[in-house]
């Protein structure tokens, strides 16, 4: 197995990671986010990328996914552990924690969703029935529980365009589509991880509740919940890398 990690906000890099090396990529799609850097995580070498940009610089729609994939896939990984901050709708997991999503709905707009358009490539339709990949979110849910990490092991990921929130009245039509997880990162990198033969699954970290369901204001539970998510998920993709081995 070949890791690539796709850290978001809040993960610009690898904590504690011993760098081996970085690679500037150049892609027929044009560069990725930021260099990808090679690094020793869990005695297991992986592949990183900060999808904002190191200094967390670009918005959600202005990331070059098809690049930033596409650069993944030419390093020869197979696997892409996605972690990926949300708001959240309900209380399966509390604000702080993790939830596995297995399912989405796209709302995003405007963004290069594809490889397969009939340009560089043929046309062809992806059967994208399952977005995230069944083997790897349970690998991930089992390397949870073997750290007593707990983790909400299903949620359907509504990705908005952003970079704006929600208005509560978004936040109840979500809802009413069954999204209990809101972010907008997840699309169109996890099609273009499917059409590019990847096996892509996305740990979110829960860092706040959506627009309108808190007590507290959005980035004031941003600010509290985010070192505890970011813990949490590094320290279950660790133990998924040590069982990996
Ligand atoms: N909505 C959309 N994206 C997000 C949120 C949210 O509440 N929190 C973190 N990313």
């Amino acid at each position: 197995m070949n890791v690539a990690i796709i850290g978001g906000t809040g993960v610009e890099s690898w904590p504690g990671a011993e760098v081996i090396e970085q690679r500037e990529i150049e892609t027929p799609y044009g560069e990725p986010s930021a260099p990808l850097v090679r690094a020793r995580v869990a005695d297991t070498e992986v592949w990183f990328l900060s999808r904002h940009g190191l200094g967390h610089e670009i918005a959600p729609h202005r990331i070059n996914y098809r690049a930033n994939i596409d650069a993944i896939a030419g390093l020869g990984c197979d696997t892409v552990v996605a972690l990926n901050a949300v708001g959240i709708i309900g209380d399966a997991t509390p604000v702080g924690g993790l939830a596995l999503p297995d399912q989405l709905i796209d709302y995003t707009w405007g963004r290069e969703c594809t490889y397969l358009d009939g340009d560089r490539e043929s046309l062809d339709h992806l059967d994208f029935t399952e977005p995230f990949d069944g083997a790897l979110r349970r690998a991930l849910i089992a390397a949870g529980a073997a750290a007593g990490i707990a983790v909400a092991s299903t949620g359907v990921y509504g990705v908005t365009q952003g970079p704006r929130l929600e208005t509560r009245a978004e936040v109840d039509r979500l809802e009413r589509d069954g999204v209990t997880l809101i972010g907008m990162t997840a699309m169109p990198e996890a099609a273009l991880a499917c059409e590019r033969g990847l096996d892509y699954a996305c740990v979110a970290l829960v860092v706040n509740a959506a627009a309108g369901r808190g007590d507290a204001p959005i980035h004031d539970d941003l600010v509290g919940s985010m070192a505890s998510a970011r813990y949490q998920a590094t320290e279950l993709v660790r133990s998924f890398l040590r069982a990996s081995r």
